[in-house]
């Protein structure tokens, strides 16, 4: 954590020394929080694009409540909820379960849907004692990094997105299926996963106004007007471009922690490297608007 930790109101913020990523403490999750408390956290996750409050414990409810306090459930699509709860998805992997682990790819969560969602949270309820990490793109900074005559070439482009490389009836959720795999999360594999959305392949964040690359190999499937060489080039040379070190943050999680990402300035990979450990997580979305 960098030296530039600032106290806002009763709140401590404690950003990485890139920027990008950020602690939070000093405050209770699990009870409403006062308006200017909220600002602050609304202002921290704008500044930092990932935020993670340590030392949360949150029953579902509160879960729910906290989520709500960001803004309305997204929609989420092709993974069964948990009993009684539709707005939580229990990322589950049980310590003997070989099949690879859930978002192990870069993505944006929900990137093919027609308003995809703001922000994911994810609160962690068991963690193994190796492995098991997230790690974050900042899609700002990869950006901001590209030379002028690249961004003014991509500018303008779109991106077509689509959940069917995971989620069609051809994709590898479908395989690992016909295959016996031994997930213990519900996919459902569906025709609606086929379906295609166009994005603008550069987003600019509608609360800070700041521009970044809106593409992921999970969920891009090509550039509007392109071929698909033209694409598989460029959009390689972007992943690459992305996912470099300077780019990433890796979060370590501890038990009961709550981090808040940003889907329209971020991406996102699940680490392995747990085989033989439970990890539990629970996850719910925050609505978001259609990408400009
Ligand atoms: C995800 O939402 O893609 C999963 C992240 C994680 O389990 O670390």
């Amino acid at each position: 954590m960098s030296e530039a930790a600032i106290k806002t109101g009763s709140i401590h913020v404690a950003p990485n020394p890139s920027g990008f990523g950020a602690e939070i403490t000093g405050l209770d999750i699990s009870a409403p929080l006062p308006p200017a408390t909220l600002a602050a956290v609304r202002q921290a996750w704008a500044d930092h694009a990932v935020i993670w409050f340590p030392d949360q414990p949150l029953t579902h409810d509160e879960l729910e409540a906290f989520t709500l306090q960001i803004g309305p459930f997204g929609f989420d699509p092709f993974i069964k909820p948990m009993e009684g709860r539709p707005h939580i998805l229990e990322l589950r992997r049980e310590p003997n379960e070989t099949a690879r682990n859930f978002g192990a790819g870069w993505h944006s969560d929900w990137s093919f849907q027609d308003e995809p969602p703001a922000g994911t949270i994810l609160h962690s309820k068991v963690t193994p004692p190796v492995g098991g990490d997230t790690l974050y793109a900042d899609c700002t900074a990869a950006w901001n990094a590209l030379s002028p005559v690249m961004q003014k070439m991509l500018d303008g482009l779109t991106a077509i997105h689509s959940a069917a490389l995971p989620y069609g009836t051809k994709g590898l959720f479908a395989h690992e299926q016909a295959g016996g795999g031994d997930r213990t999360m519900e996919i459902i594999v569906s025709p609606e996963a086929d379906k295609t959305y166009p994005h603008p392949l550069v987003r600019t964040h509608p609360v800070t106004g700041r521009k970044a690359l809106y593409v992921s190999p999970v969920y891009t499937v090509g550039i509007e007007g392109m071929t698909p060489e033209e694409s598989f080039t460029l959009l390689s040379f972007l992943y690459e471009h992305m996912t470099q070190e300077k780019f990433v943050y890796r979060h370590k999680w501890r038990e009961n922690m709550l981090t808040l990402w940003d889907n329209r300035s971020t991406l996102h990979y699940a680490d392995g490297g747990y085989d033989g450990h439970l990890r539990v997580m629970h996850r719910t979305t925050v609505a978001g608007d259609r990408p400009r």
